[in-house]
């Protein structure tokens, strides 16, 4: 039997343990404080707590609706777009919190992007919103 062949990696061999991070020693970059989301009466976040570590790859995984894309669109506060959203609790970017009054969403933005599946700069545009700006822009033409 000692000539078996698997498809099976020996893990010991990629010696994982002394790779495996250990989130105590980590530079913490996102701390998640006792986080609950509500869209209208529907609690989509139920107390959330995490830190997400400096300069690494952090992976959010969970079945379709348990809400990891909400989670996502509040470290750079895109909630705020969606009317029927209150939030609760504490998003703290090294040691600030940003929902804290008078933080600077614009700015936020800038420093916490987001990669989506498909482009939609701005959500809440109407087609009204679009002719006036296709207007305005064939105005300005004109006039130069
Ligand atoms: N804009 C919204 N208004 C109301 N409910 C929403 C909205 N966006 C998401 N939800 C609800 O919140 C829950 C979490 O959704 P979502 O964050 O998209 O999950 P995931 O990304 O894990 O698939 C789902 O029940 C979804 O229907
Ligand atoms: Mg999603």
């Amino acid at each position: 039997m000692s000539d078996v062949k698997t498809h099976s990696i020996d893990i010991s061999a990629m010696q994982r343990s002394q790779q495996a991070l250990r989130i105590e020693d980590e530079a913490v970059c996102l701390s998640v404080n006792d986080l609950h989301l509500y869209y209208g009466e529907k609690e989509a976040l139920k107390g959330v707590n995490m830190i997400i570590p400096e300069k690494k790859v952090t992976a959010f995984i969970g079945p379709s609706g348990c809400g990891k894309s909400t989670l996502l669109r509040c470290f750079n506060r895109m909630n705020d777009l969606v009317d029927s959203c209150r939030i609760t609790g504490e998003i703290n970017l090294h040691d600030n919190n940003i929902y804290a009054k008078g933080t600077d969403v614009a700015e936020l933005r800038r420093r916490v992007g987001m990669v989506f599946q498909k482009p939609n700069p701005f959500p809440k545009a109407s087609m009204k919103t679009w002719r006036t700006a296709f207007v305005f822009k064939v105005s300005i033409k004109s006039v130069f």
